[in-house]
C-alpha cells in the first residue's frame, strides 16, 4: 500500500514536471493563464492568450511580461496595473477595450513594449501614456487612437499605428528617438492623400518609413528632405502615386541615407503602360541606394540613358510583373551595376479588383511612342546585354513562349540563373560564355528537347533544376551522354517529373561527383543507366516510377556506390514493386543492404496473389516468400516432367504407330528426288507388274517355279530383287522404288518371311504403299508355300489373310495348275 502511494507521488511529481516543462504551470491568479518561472530569479511570463478572459487578472510585481491577446477584454480598471512596477512587455491585441483613461497604465514604469492593437478604442484622455516613460514600442493598429494623443514619449523607437490624415493635418507630436514607423494600410488604417513639408516635420531621426497601401496621392518636394538617416523607404501599393511623383521623391532622398526604395505598384493594373523617364532616375546617381524594388508597375519602356542614373552603389533591382517590351533602352542595360535581378511574371495576367480607389485628376502623359531604330543583328546568335556585374538573375513565370536559340552574352559573371515555370520549350543554345553559372534552374517550363551543345558553355554547373518537363521526349535517344557531357561538377541533378521512360547506359557518364540526383515521378522501369562511377552520390530518388524490383544489375551498382558513400540512401517508393518467387532475390537485397530507404514505411508491393503487402520488413518478407516459393518450385518442377512426359510417350506412339507410312514416304521422296532428274516420261506407269517379296531360303521356289510359269509362260515382268535391283542403290530405297513401280506384290509367306527383317520391311512398304498411294486398293497377294497356324502369323498377315487375298501353294500336279492359273489371274 505504501509502496503503491510512493509510485503514484512520484508519477505526479514527474508528470508535473513534464507539463512544466512544456507548457509552463497554471498560474496562481487566473486558471486561464500559463506561467513561466526563470528560476532562480523570482520574475515570470504569463501567456492568457486564448483564454476567453473579460477581465484582466491581477498580477504581483514580479511579473515580467504578459500575454492577453486574443480575449474578450472590455476594459482596464484605474490603476489595475499600479503595482507592476516591473512588467517589461504588456500584448492586449484583438481585444474589445473601448476606453482609455488616464489611469489606464498608471505605474507600468519600466514597460518597454505595448501592444493594444485590434481594439475597439475610441476615446484616449489626454496624458494616458504620460506614466509609460520607459516605452520603446508602441503598437496600435487597428484602433481608432489619434496621433495626437501621443504627445509625451520620449524614448519611442518603434511606433505602429493608424494615420489618417485630413486636409493639412500633420504628425503634430515631436518623437525624437522614433526610429521606425510604421503606417502601413495593409496592417492598419491609412488615409493620406497629400505629403506635404510638414507632415513628418517632428519626427527627422527616422530610419525607416513605411507607408505602403495609404493612399497617397501627391508627395511634395521635402518631404523627406530633413529625414537625414532615412535608410528604408516603403511607397508601395499606393495605385495613385504614378512615376509622375518620383520626381519629388528622389530629389528628397539625395539628403537621406536611402538604401532600400520599395516602389512596388503605384501604378493601377489596368491603365496605360507606363515608361521611366531619365527626370524620375536622375536624383538616384546622388544616393547611396543598395536596393530598387518597382515590381507591378506597368513599365513597358525606358527612356533611353535613363538606367544610367541608377547608383553605382545599387546591388538589387526587382521589376517583376511589368510589360517590358523591346526598346534602345537594352543597350544601357550593361551598365546597370546591380548584381541580383528579378524580372519574373512578366505579362503576368490579372484579376479586376472590385473596389480600387478612385484618384486625383493628373495631367500625365503615358507611354508615348519614340523612335526607336531597331537593329536585330541578323547573324544567328542573338546578342544578349547584361548588367556588367551581374551575379543572379531570376527569370520565372514569364509567360513567353520561347525556343532558346544560340545566344551570345556579353562576358560576366553570372552565378545563379532561374528560369522556373516559363515556357522554353526547346533548349537548343549554347549560351556563352557563362563560365561561372554554378545554379540553373530551368524547371516547369514544358520543354521537350535539348540539344547536345546547350551546355556547352556552362562547364562549372553545380546544380541543374530540370523537372517538371517533358525531356522524356530527348533523353532515352542520348546513347552517348552527350547532353551532360560538358558538365562534370554537378553535384545535383532534378530530372523528376519528365516521362522519362528509360535512360541509356552512358547518359551520366562524365558527372562523377553528384551528389543528389533526382528521377522521381518518371516512367523508369528498369535502371539500366551507369551510376556506380558516383562516388559521391548519397541520394538517389526513384520514387513513383515504374518499377517492379531492381535486377542484379541494378543492385550491384548500387552497392558499388555504397562502397565508396556510406551514407547513400535511395528512395523508391511509390513504385508497383512486386513481392512474388520472380523477385525474391530483390526483397533478400532490401533485408540485407545496408543502403537507407527513404521512407520505407511507406513502401507497399503486391504478392502474387495481386494483394497488397507492407515492405516495412523486407527480412520477414522473405523468409515468408522463400517457404512460398520453395513448394511453388517443386511443384512447377514436377507439373513440368509429368507433362514432358505425356508429350513424349504420345509422340512416341504416334510415331510408332505410323512408323512404316514415315518411312515410306521417307524414300518415296528421295526416289522421287533422283526420278525427276533421271527418268523421262513413260507411257506405262508401272514398269513392273509384280513384285515379288520372298526370303532368300524360298528362292529355289521362285527362282525355278515361279519365274518360268509367270514370266516365260504368262509373259508377266516380275521384279526379282536378285535380278532387278539396282546395284549401288540403298536396299531400302530399292524396295520402296520396286513396291512403287509394280502393279501388284506377290509375298512368298514362310516361317522364314516372318524372321526376316528386310522381308517384313518389304511387307510393310507394300501395305502402306496401297493405303496411301493406291487408295487403298489391295495389291498385296500372299502365297503360302507351307501351312502355318494362324497364331504363328502376326496380327498385320493374318488382317490380309482375312481379306481372302492369298493362296496356298499346293504342291501337287493338279493343284499346281489351278494355283499357276490364280496367279497369272491375280497378276494379269
Ligand atoms: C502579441 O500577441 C499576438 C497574438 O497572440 C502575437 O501574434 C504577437 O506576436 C504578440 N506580440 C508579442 C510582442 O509578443
Ligand atoms: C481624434 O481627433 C479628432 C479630431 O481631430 C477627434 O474628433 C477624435 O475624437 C479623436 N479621437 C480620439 C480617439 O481621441
Ligand atoms: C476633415 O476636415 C474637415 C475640415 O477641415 C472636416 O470637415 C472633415 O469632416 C474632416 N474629415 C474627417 C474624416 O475627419
Ligand atoms: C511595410 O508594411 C507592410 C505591412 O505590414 C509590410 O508588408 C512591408 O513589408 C513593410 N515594408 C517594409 C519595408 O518593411
Ligand atoms: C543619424 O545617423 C548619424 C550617422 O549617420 C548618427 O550620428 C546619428 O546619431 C543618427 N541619429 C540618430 C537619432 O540615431
Ligand atoms: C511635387 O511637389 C510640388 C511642390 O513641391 C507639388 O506642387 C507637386 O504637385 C508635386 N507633384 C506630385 C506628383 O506630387
Ligand atoms: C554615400 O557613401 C559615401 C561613402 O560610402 C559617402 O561619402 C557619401 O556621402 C554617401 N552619400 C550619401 C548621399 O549618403
Ligand atoms: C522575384 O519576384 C517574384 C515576383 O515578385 C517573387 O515571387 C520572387 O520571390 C522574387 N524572387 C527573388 C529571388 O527575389
Ligand atoms: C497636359 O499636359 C500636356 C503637356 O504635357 C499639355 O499639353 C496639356 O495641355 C495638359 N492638359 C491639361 C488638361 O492640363
Ligand atoms: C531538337 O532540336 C534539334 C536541334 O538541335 C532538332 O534537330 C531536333 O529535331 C529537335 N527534336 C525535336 C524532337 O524537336
Ligand atoms: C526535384 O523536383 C521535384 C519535382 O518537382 C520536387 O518535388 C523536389 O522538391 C525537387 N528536389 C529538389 C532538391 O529541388
Ligand atoms: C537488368 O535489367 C537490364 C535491363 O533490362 C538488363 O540489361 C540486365 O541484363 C538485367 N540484369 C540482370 C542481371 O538480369
Amino acid at each position: 500500500m505504501f509502496l503503491l502511494i510512493n509510485l503514484l507521488f512520484v508519477y505526479l511529481i514527474v508528470r508535473h514536471v513534464n507539463t512544466d516543462a512544456a507548457r509552463g504551470m497554471k498560474c496562481y491568479f487566473s486558471a486561464k493563464c500559463r506561467c513561466f518561472s526563470f528560476l532562480p530569479t523570482p520574475y515570470y511570463n504569463a501567456v492568457c492568450s486564448h483564454s476567453l478572459l473579460n477581465y484582466i487578472p491581477v498580477f504581483k510585481d514580479n511579473i515580467h511580461s504578459i500575454d492577453l491577446s486574443y480575449n474578450r477584454i472590455e476594459k482596464i480598471q484605474n490603476r489595475h496595473f499600479s503595482y507592476n512596477c516591473n512588467l517589461k512587455e504588456l500584448n492586449l491585441s484583438h481585444n474589445k477595450i473601448k476606453t482609455l483613461s488616464k489611469y489606464s497604465f498608471h505605474g507600468l514604469r519600466k514597460l518597454s513594449k505595448l501592444i493594444v492593437s485590434q481594439n475597439e478604442i475610441d476615446s484616449v484622455e489626454t496624458n494616458t501614456f504620460s506614466y509609460l516613460q520607459s516605452l520603446t514600442y508602441l503598437d496600435a493598429k487597428q484602433t481608432k487612437i489619434n496621433v495626437s494623443t501621443l504627445q509625451s514619449l520620449p524614448f519611442l523607437k518603434t511606433l505602429r499605428m493608424d494615420f489618417i490624415l485630413n486636409g493639412s493635418d500633420s504628425l503634430s507630436f515631436r518623437l525624437l528617438q522614433l526610429k521606425h514607423l510604421d503606417l502601413s494600410g495593409t496592417s492598419g488604417r491609412c488615409d493620406a492623400r497629400t505629403l506635404t513639408v510638414d507632415v513628418f516635420k517632428f519626427i527627422p531621426n527616422i530610419e525607416e518609413l513605411n507607408l505602403s497601401a495609404c493612399k497617397i496621392n501627391w508627395i511634395y518636394k521635402g518631404t523627406f528632405r530633413f529625414m537625414k538617416n532615412l535608410s528604408i523607404l516603403d511607397l508601395s501599393y499606393n495605385p495613385c502615386l504614378k512615376f509622375s511623383v518620383a520626381e519629388n521623391v528622389t530629389h528628397d532622398l539625395i539628403y537621406t541615407s536611402i538604401k532600400i526604395l520599395k516602389a512596388n505598384k503605384i501604378h493601377k493594373t489596368f491603365e496605360m503602360n507606363t515608361m521611366i523617364r531619365r527626370s524620375h532616375l536622375r536624383n538616384l546617381k546622388k544616393t547611396n541606394l543598395t536596393e530598387l524594388q518597382i515590381n507591378s508597375n506597368r513599365i513597358q519602356k525606358i527612356q533611353k540613358g535613363a538606367l544610367l542614373y541608377l547608383p553605382s552603389s545599387l546591388r538589387t533591382i526587382s521589376m517583376s510583373d511589368n510589360e517590358f517590351s523591346y526598346g534602345d533602352y537594352l543597350s544601357d542595360i550593361m551598365v546597370v551595376p546591380a548584381e541580383h535581378v528579378n524580372i519574373s511574371e512578366l505579362f503576368k495576367s490579372h484579376i479586376p479588383l472590385i473596389n480600387e480607389e478612385q484618384c486625383d485628376y493628373r495631367n500625365e502623359s503615358n507611354c508615348e511612342e519614340e523612335k526607336v531604330e531597331k537593329h536585330i543583328s541578323s547573324s544567328s546568335a542573338i546578342l544578349v546585354p547584361l548588367p556588367y556585374r551581374l551575379k543572379s538573375l531570376v527569370y520565372r513565370k514569364c509567360l513567353i513562349r520561347y525556343e532558346i536559340p544560340p545566344i551570345n552574352l556579353a562576358a560576366n559573371k553570372i552565378e545563379y540563373l532561374d528560369f522556373y515555370q516559363n515556357m522554353f520549350y526547346s533548349l537548343i543554345g549554347p549560351l556563352c560564355p557563362l563560365n561561372h553559372v554554378t545554379y540553373l534552374d530551368l524547371s516547369d517550363n514544358m520543354c521537350s528537347n535539348v540539344s547536345k551543345v546547350f551546355f556547352q558553355c556552362t562547364p562549372n554547373l553545380q546544380i541543374l533544376r530540370l523537372q517538371n518537363n517533358l525531356l522524356g521526349f530527348v533523353l532515352p535517344d542520348d546513347v552517348n551522354g552527350e547532353v551532360l557531357q560538358h558538365v562534370p561538377q554537378l553535384k545535383e541533378i532534378n530530372l523528376s517529373e519528365n516521362r522519362i521512360p528509360t535512360l541509356p547506359y552512358h547518359f551520366f557518364k562524365s558527372q562523377f561527383l553528384v551528389r543528389r540526383l533526382y528521377l522521381d515521378g518518371n516512367l523508369l522501369d528498369y535502371l539500366i543507366f551507369k551510376i556506380d562511377h558516383m562516388k559521391d552520390l548519397n541520394f538517389l530518388g526513384l520514387s513513383n516510377n515504374r518499377f517492379s524490383y531492381l535486377n542484379k544489375t541494378a543492385r550491384d551498382q548500387l552497392e558499388t556506390v555504397f562502397m565508396n558513400n556510406k551514407n547513400l540512401s535511395i528512395d523508391i517508393s511509390g513504385n508497383p514493386l512486386k513481392c512474388t518467387c520472380d523477385t525474391k532475390d530483390f526483397i533478400q537485397w532490401m533485408g540485407n543492404t545496408k543502403i537507407q530507404f527513404n521512407k520505407l514505411h511507406l513502401y507497399t508491393c503486391r504478392l502474387s496473389t495481386d494483394k497488397k503487402q507492407n515492405l516495412n520488413n523486407p527480412k520477414r518478407l522473405y523468409e515468408d516468400l522463400q517457404k512460398e516459393c520453395a513448394s511453388y518450385t517443386s511443384l512447377i518442377i514436377g507439373l513440368i516432367s509429368l507433362v514432358v512426359l505425356f508429350v513424349s510417350i504420345v509422340t512416341l506412339g504416334l510415331v510408332y504407330r505410323h512408323r512404316w507410312r514415315i518411312r515410306y514416304m521417307y524414300y518415296m521422296v528421295k526416289i522421287r528426288y533422283f526420278e525427276t532428274k533421271q527418268k523421262t516420261n513413260e507411257k506405262n506407269i508401272y514398269t513392273y507388274d509384280a513384285f515379288v517379296s520372298y526370303e532368300n531360303n524360298d528362292r529355289s521356289f521362285v527362282h525355278g517355279q515361279l519365274l518360268r510359269k509367270l514370266e516365260n509362260d504368262a509373259g508377266l515382268k516380275l521384279c526379282i530383287h536378285q535380278r532387278d535391283f539396282l546395284p549401288g542403290r540403298d536396299i531400302a530405297e530399292n524396295i520402296t522404288s520396286a513396291i512403287h513401280d509394280s502393279r501388284k506384290i506377290v509375298v512368298i509367306m514362310s516361317p522364314n518371311y516372318l524372321d526376316s527383317y528386310w522381308c517384313m520391311f518389304e511387307y510393310n512398304m507394300a501395305r502402306v504403299e496401297s493405303i496411301y498411294s493406291r487408295n487403298k486398293e489391295n495389291i498385296l497377294f500372299l502365297v503360302f508355300l507351307q501351312q502355318m497356324l494362324p497364331r504363328s502369323l502376326p496380327l498385320l498377315v493374318l488382317e490380309l489373310v482375312q481379306s481372302q487375298s492369298y493362296i496356298e501353294y499346293p504342291n501337287d500336279e493338279y493343284g499346281d495348275t489351278v494355283f499357276w492359273e490364280k496367279l497369272k489371274e491375280v497378276l494379269a
